[in-house]
Order: structure tokens, then C-alpha cells, then sequence
């Protein structure tokens, strides 16, 4: 049964980031929506919740359906709250005084535990801040659910309850997924969107299986625009040569002919389909400004805690070292966040117990990129930050993927992906020297999450890493730091911390 179809529904912002999108969700439709960074993905998530207008074509919805759409930022107005209360505002008025126990069997679905539910949000991880927006969307009882990026911030043992949540949902609640998780989904999605400007293309297949179909697809497209434009230049080779017969011998049929044939080149090089070229969304860069240290930073021992001070776990003594690049692992809320946010205190100046060496560029990167005012442009961003000329703030704007357009709107108007290869230009331009970074590849895309790899590694930077991408932190960490019990030990390998958070 449909319950949502678009008829050629398109936006164009500055540049069309989708046109003639005619699709059908079905009620057992479990849709990936793939695009690369700052293509549109999340513009369409809101035209189909009804909260952003599209250029051209409609909408139809089915009678009284009723949208929860998880978006990819937690709205400012919630961090105020406590989760359970965040969640209980989602609900109408009558039925939130009522019937609360609707967020109680949520969050219970969701294993919120209940010390958690009764904290305001924005002293949450960001991993609690995506499932209170899950649960909020779900206890309105959607009729259909859109999900963007909705494994941002989760670590995998919360990535792997996700899909089983999903899993569990009745078989014919329709989802649509917006994610740069391959893996996520490959076991969440049985229908694949690749968003494009002219020509988007659906699949019925999970991401895997779709994107050995779309490379199939375009091949094909590709061989049959080559054959056409062949033929074409056949024709008018043909043509060519009749049209000097023709003159030559005055012949009116053989010039009829001579038009006809010219026109039938016309025509296919008219309809020879015009190939998609999928256009990088911007480099990521990063450099090492080198250091004569050693050692960079040094943890005597401390004890890390909450803000309302819980003690977590000691560090035991421990040192960064040039070319160290150090995973931390742990589970959401055992304290990564809190140990980045002591070292980061420390780069700032402050004395928090953290030895740093004086001679330490540091460039510090959060969960939420708090590091970018979002009321700036990113042209200002950049200019006012760094000693560079507007010429040369351009460019290497546009080369990090924030095109001329976008330079002088505000950075809230980015998309996030762009937002965080935006931190990432501002990172490099400082020249620093020890990276601490806190889930960098959230909102990255594929392409963006291998360049900053590669870019790591081959600068032989020195950081500390905060990351639940599995393939990101195998790849990146030459060391790795695991908080388990109260303590933080040093591990040669994550594969038996990831191995007991898939299993969990
Ligand atoms: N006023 C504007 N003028 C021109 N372009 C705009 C304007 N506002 C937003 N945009 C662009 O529209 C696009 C919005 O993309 P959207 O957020 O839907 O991307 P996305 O596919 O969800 O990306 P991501 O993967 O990074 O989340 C971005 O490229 C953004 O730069
Ligand atoms: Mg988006």
C-alpha cells in the first residue's frame, strides 16, 4: 500500500541538488537514501516531513499519516531538558498528561537506563541525544518513520541495538535511512536512492547489492552514450560525402538525403543520455607542522570524572609521543569525552593536571563542531581566524567543498558534512601539530572518512582519536587506550573491545 508518492519533486539551492523525482514509499519500503556530502539528502528528508518547501513537483501523502523524522541535529530548544521530559513533549498535551507511560515503554525499548532519562540533555552524550530523538519521533506513532544519519554519535554496541530496534519494527512501518554506514545499511534497508541532480536512481536492493547495480547501470549508460555519439558521427560522415555527390552531380534527392541524414545525428546527439559524473564533495587536508618534543602530552595519573563529580577511572601514567596516533575506546558514557575534554583544557592554557609540551600546536575538533559559530559565514570563519587574503580564503574554501554561493551565508545553512570539512580547513590552517579529535567522520561520507584516513597516515600526524567507525580506527590508530572498568589500559589491538561491543 503507498503512502507517499512525489511526482518530479525537485529543489534547487544555488545549484539543483535534485529535479524529477517521481518515487513511491510503500508501507514494507525500508529505503536508504545515498548521496555524498551536501548533496541534498537531508533537504529532501524535510520536504517529505512536510517542513521544507520543494522547487518544483508535489507531494501526496496518504490521509492522516502522521511523519516522525529524526533530524540530524538535536534541536537547541531540547538541550535544556531532561531526556524523559524532551521525549514527553513529543506527545499532544492530553495525551502527555495521561498516558506518559507511552515514553516509559519508548525509552524502555530503546534500553535508556533510567538514571539517564532523568538528565538533561545537554549533559548527555551525544549518543543519548540521537536516542532521545528516536524515542521522541516513535512515541508519536508515525506512520512513517525518516531516520537522517541516525548512527552519528552511537557507538556500536548502540548501533547494533538500533538495528535490532529496526529490526523489531511491525513489517509494514516504512523508514527511510539517510547514513555513510555501509554496514549500517546493508542490514537495515531493503531499497536503495541514490540522490542526483538530474537523474536519482532507485533500487530494490540493500546498499551493497544497489551499488554493484548502479555501477552496472552507469557503465551501461556509458556504453550506450559512446555508441550513440559513433553512430552518429557515422552519419554525419555519410552525409558529408552524399552532400558532395549531390552538388557535384545537382541532385535533389541525394541533398533530401543529405538533410535526412543530418538529422537523424541530430536527434542522437540530442537523446545520447548524458553520463553522471559523481563530483567529489571537496578535499579534506591536513598537515604536521612538526616538533622537536618527544613527548607531547603527559597523564600523571589522573582521575577522571563526571561533571557532578563520579569518579570514572584512572589513566595511570601515560604519554602521547610524536607520530603516535591513539584510538580511545570505550563505551558511550564511560568518560572518552571527559578525558578529550581535560587534555583540550589543557592545549587552552588551563591547568587540569594534563602535561602538555610548550612547543604543541594543537588543533581540537568536538563531537558538535562547537568549535564553528554558526551565526559566522564561513568566509569570515576563515578571514578572521587566519591572516589570509579574500582571494586565498576563497579558494581554499571552494577546494574543501564550500562552494562560492555558500561562502558568505551563514555556516548554520551548511549541510553537516560540509560543516565538518569546513572544521577540518580551519584545523589545517592553524599548522598545528597534535590533532585531538572526537568523532571526526561523523556526517562524513564515504569519500570524506578515506580522505581524512590517508591524510592522517601520511603525515604521520600525531592525535587522539574518538571514533565508533570501525574501519576508520583499524585503519588510523597505531595505539590504542580502552577505558574498561576504572581504568584505561593500553591495548595492542581493538578487535576484542570491538568484538564484545557487536556482541553485546
Ligand atoms: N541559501 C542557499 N543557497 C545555496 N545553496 C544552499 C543554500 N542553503 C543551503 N544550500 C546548499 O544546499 C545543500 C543542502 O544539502 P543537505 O543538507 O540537504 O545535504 P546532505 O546531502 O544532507 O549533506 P550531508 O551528507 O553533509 O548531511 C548544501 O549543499 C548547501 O550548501
Ligand atoms: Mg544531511
Amino acid at each position: 500500500m503507498t503512502i507517499l508518492t512525489t511526482n518530479a519533486l525537485g529543489v534547487t539551492l544555488g545549484d539543483p541538488l535534485f529535479s524529477d523525482l517521481s518515487l513511491t514509499i510503500s508501507k514494507s519500503d525500508r529505503i536508504g537514501l545515498v548521496a555524498a556530502n551536501g548533496r541534498g539528502k537531508s533537504t529532501l528528508m524535510a520536504c517529505l516531513a512536510g517542513t521544507h518547501e520543494a522547487t518544483t513537483g508535489e507531494i501526496t501523502r496518504a490521509r492522516g499519516l502522521r511523519i516522525g523524522h529524526v533530524s540530524q541535529y538535536v534541536p537547541p530548544e531540547a538541550l535544556g531538558q531532561t531526556l524523559f521530559d524532551w521525549v514527553l513533549t513529543a506527545l499532544p498535551a492530553e495525551q502527555a498528561d495521561y498516558e506518559s507511560w507511552r515514553v516509559d515503554v519508548a525509552l524502555d525499548d530503546l534500553q535508556v537506563p533510567y538514571e539517564v532519562q532523568h538528565q538533561q540533555l545537554k549533559a548527555l552524550s551525544g549518543g543519548w541525544q540521537r536516542t532521545a530523538m528516536l524515542a521522541a519521533a516513535w512515541v508519536q506513532e508515525p506512520g512513517l518513520l525518516l531516520l537522517d544519519e541516525p548512527t552519528n554519535h552511537l557507538d556500536l554496541s548502540r548501533i547494533s541495538l538500533l538495528e535490532a530496534w529496526l529490526a523489531a519494527l511491525p513489517r509494514d512501518m516504512p523508514v527511510v535511512i539517510t547514513s555513510h554506514d555501509r554496514a549500517f545499511l546493508d542490514a537495515t534497508t531493503n531499497r536503495t536512492l541514490f540522490l542526483r541532480p538530474e537523474a536519482s536512481r532507485l533500487f530494490p536492493l540493500a546498499y551493497s547489492a544497489a551499488r554493484a547495480a548502479l555501477d552496472e547501470a552507469d557503465a551501461a549508460d556509458e556504453r550506450r552514450q559512446a555508441n550513440d555519439l559513433n553512430k552518429a558521427r557515422q552519419l554525419r560522415r555519410q552525409a558529408a560525402k552524399l552532400k558532395n555527390v549531390g552538388v557535384n552531380s545537382g541532385s535533389d534527392l541525394l541533398l533530401t538525403k543529405t538533410r535526412q541524414l543530418s538529422a537523424r545525428a541530430d536527434k542522437l546527439e540530442a537523446t545520447a543520455r548524458p553520463v553522471h559524473k559523481e563530483l567529489s564533495a571537496g578535499d579534506i587536508k591536513l598537515g604536521n607542522s612538526g616538533t622537536h618534543s618527544k613527548a607531547l602530552i603527559t597523564l600523571d595519573d589522573l582521575t577522571i570524572e563526571t561533571p557532578d563529580g563520579r569518579m570514572l577511572y584512572r589513566t595511570g601514567q601515560k604519554w602521547i609521543e610524536r607520530g603516535d596516533r591513539i584510538v580511545l575506546l570505550g563505551k558511550n558514557g564511560t568518560g572518552k569525552t571527559q578525558l578529550v575534554q581535560r587534555i583540550a583544557l589543557a592545549l587552552a592554557g588551563q591547568d587540569t593536571g594534563v602535561r602538555c609540551a610548550p612547543s604543541v600546536v594543537p588543533a581540537v575538533s568536538d563531537q558538535h563542531l562547537s568549535q564553528l559559530n554558526g551565526d559566522e559565514t564561513p568566509h569570515q570563519a576563515v578571514t578572521s581566524a587566519f591572516d589570509i587574503g579574500d582571494q586565498r580564503a576563497r579558494g581554499v574554501l571552494a577546494g574543501a567543498g564550500v562552494a562560492f554561493q555558500m561562502q558568505d551565508t551563514r555556516i548554520n545553512a551548511l549541510s553537516g558534512g560540509q560543516k565538518a570539512r569546513l572544521a577540518m580547513l580551519l584545523l589545517r590552517l592553524a599548522q598545528p601539530n597534535f590533532y585531538l579529535l572526537d568523532e571526526p567522520t561523523n556526517h562524513l561520507d564515504i569519500e570524506g572518512q578515506e580522505m581524512l584516513e590517508d591524510e592522517l597516515i601520511s603525515h604521520q600526524a600525531s592525535c587522539l582519536l574518538v571514533s565508533h567507525d570501525r574501519s576508520f580506527l583499524r585503519n588510523v590508530g597505531n595505539r590504542y587506550w580502552w577505558i574498561r572498568g576504572k581504568r584505561l589500559e593500553e591495548v595492542e589491538s581493538p578487535e576484542p573491545f570491538l568484538a564484545e561491543e557487536t556482541q553485546a
